[in-house]
């Protein structure tokens, strides 16, 4: 009797146990739809004042990326240089990650107006609040990633909201506790992307760098950072610690602030009788992956200038290898550095008809790769001649630009140089 009523007792542990885990399996509802950012903001309203301001929060409704996307200028005209210029009559992936759930929805590429004027909500809070799974796919006998966000993301659309907290209730939806929300594997679903290069690499230059112990932090500690004062994170709310809240910012290469943690520079210069040799050590003390980062367009600009007690240039003696190239801007209009002292710190694409700079959707290979690892140093030195025996003044600056001043300067796109760090000496 004893030992049935035991077996008893274990079946029904069993079937409560099979029966929990049912319920704790993400449910997808191909029916739901995606709630705009303005209702979760009703209640979540720093949430929604933080994500407005941030990149992903505009687009596809950044002009930047639809200009890169239409091969059309500031002006609004087409110009060939873009994704459509090359391929008028393809969708592209350009959806994929800008505008996610028209391509979740349709399980294929969309053309990019389509789902706009289908009424795409972008890169929603419901959208990323309703994954509940990211897959990476990495062939190793390619090498090669797998990054088609039909395959790599897991949707469980409905009324749970998935999320880093766990014990969180609130009076319009259920939520749930979502381990991948805290990983950096979440972001890899859009900051990855295989084409015929690894064309953005963010994710995997993350990865070798946080396997080498070279980077501890996943990106959301850098990104998504905690801080503040103890508050609610929705109306009605409990008070939470500050350490449990993300904000939703997530600054990058737009804001200066963040630009400015990721990198130190030295400088040393040795002068003795009329030779200037500078020596410049620029080291990633702040980022998580290469800065810059994995996208093709972002570059950094040391720019080195010597001036003997005239306030007059020294004159080159390096050669080209000490000089910028043409991607950092010709013509001698302001802010064009070509053949100018200094290096450039970038990933630039081309193609085999010469096309520089290239996008991931046309490029055949990488022109150079000078981006700075975790932790790295990049040593530079250059060479200058003096004709007076007095001082020498030394300066070199470190800029960072969001795309190649060429690029921007046949777009008419306005970018501010940001002055990353900046360094002065007299010997
Ligand atoms: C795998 C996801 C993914 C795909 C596919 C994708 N993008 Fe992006 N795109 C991103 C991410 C992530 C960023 C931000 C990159 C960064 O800053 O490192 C970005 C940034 C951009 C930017 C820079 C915007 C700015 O304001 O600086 C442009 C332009 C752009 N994408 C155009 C395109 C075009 C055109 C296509 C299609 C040919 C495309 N993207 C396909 C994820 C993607
Ligand atoms: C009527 C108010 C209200 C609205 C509207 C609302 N929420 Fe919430 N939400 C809350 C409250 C209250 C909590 C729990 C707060 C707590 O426990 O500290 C919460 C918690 C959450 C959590 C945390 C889940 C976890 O376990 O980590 C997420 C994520 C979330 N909401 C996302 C959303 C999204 C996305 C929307 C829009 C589709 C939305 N919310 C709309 C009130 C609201
Ligand atoms: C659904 C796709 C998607 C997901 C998920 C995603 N991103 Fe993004 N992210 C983008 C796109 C697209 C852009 C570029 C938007 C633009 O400029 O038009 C971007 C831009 C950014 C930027 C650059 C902002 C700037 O100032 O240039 C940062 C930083 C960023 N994302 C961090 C993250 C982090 C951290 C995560 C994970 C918690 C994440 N992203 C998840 C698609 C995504
Ligand atoms: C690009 C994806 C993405 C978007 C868009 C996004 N979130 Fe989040 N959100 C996250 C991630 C990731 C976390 C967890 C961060 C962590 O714990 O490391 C999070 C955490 C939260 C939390 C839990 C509390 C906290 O601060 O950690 C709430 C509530 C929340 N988000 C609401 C929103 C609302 C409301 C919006 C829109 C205004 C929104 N989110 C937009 C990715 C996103
Ligand atoms: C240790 C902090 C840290 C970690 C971890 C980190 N980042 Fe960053 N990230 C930065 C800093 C600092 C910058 C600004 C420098 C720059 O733009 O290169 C930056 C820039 C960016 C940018 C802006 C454009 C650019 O130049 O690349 C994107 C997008 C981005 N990070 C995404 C990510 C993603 C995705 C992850 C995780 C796979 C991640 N970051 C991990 C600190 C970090």
């Amino acid at each position: 009797m004893h030992k049935q009523a035991f077996f008893t007792a274990l079946l029904m542990a069993i079937i409560s146990l099979v029966s929990l885990q049912a319920n704790a399996t993400p449910v997808d509802d191909p029916n739901y739809e995606y709630k705009d950012n303005q209702y979760c903001g009703g209640c979540h309203q720093e949430k929604l004042k933080e994500y407005s301001q941030s990149m992903m929060g505009k687009t596809p409704h950044d002009k930047v990326f639809q200009q890169f996307y239409f091969a059309t200028n500031a002006k609004g005209e087409f110009d060939g240089f873009g994704y459509k210029g090359l391929h008028p009559n393809e969708p592209g992936d350009c959806a994929n990650c800008h505008t996610p759930d028209k391509v979740l929805d349709a399980g294929h590429e969309v053309d990019l107006k389509a789902a706009i004027d289908g009424g795409s909500k972008g890169i929603s809070c419901d959208y990323c609040h309703t994954v509940s799974d990211v897959k990476l796919i990495y062939d190793e006998k390619s090498g090669r990633y797998d990054t088609d966000i039909t395959r790599t993301v897991t949707r469980a659309r409905g009324d749970t909201k998935y999320g880093p907290l766990g014990d969180a209730k609130s009076p319009v939806h259920k939520t749930m506790l979502s381990p991948i929300h805290t990983k950096s594997e979440f972001c890899a679903m859009c900051h990855l992307n295989q084409e015929h290069l690894l064309s953005l690499s963010t994710y995997a230059d993350w990865k070798k760098s946080y396997d080498a112990g070279k980077v501890t932090k996943q990106c959301q500690e850098c990104h998504m950072p905690t801080g503040g004062k103890d508050r609610p994170i929705a109306l009605g709310g409990k008070v939470r610690p500050a350490s449990s809240i993300h904000q939703h910012l997530f600054h990058g290469g737009h804001d200066p602030a963040m630009v400015k943690k990721a990198a130190t520079l030295e400088l040393h210069a040795k002068h003795s009788g009329n030779t200037v040799t500078v020596e410049a050590d620029v080291t990633n003390v702040g980022a998580g992956h290469t800065i810059p980062g994995g996208a093709t367009l972002r570059n950094i600009i040391l720019v080195v200038e010597a001036t003997d007690s005239q306030g007059k240039p020294l004159t080159h003696t390096g050669g080209r290898k000490e000089t910028l190239p043409p991607l950092s801007g010709k013509g001698g209009k302001p802010g064009d550095y070509a053949g100018h002292p200094g290096k450039m710190f970038a990933r630039p694409f081309a193609t085999k008809t010469g096309m520089v700079p290239a996008g991931g959707f046309n490029a055949d290979h990488i022109l150079f790769d000078t981006r700075i690892w975790p932790g790295d140093t990049d040593h530079s030195v250059y060479h200058f001649k003096t004709s007076d025996s007095g001082p020498v003044s030394i300066k070199a600056t470190l800029l960072y630009r969001w795309t190649y001043k060429p690029l921007a300067d046949k777009k008419g796109w306005k970018q501010t140089d940001i002055i990353m760090t900046r360094k002065q000496l007299t010997e």
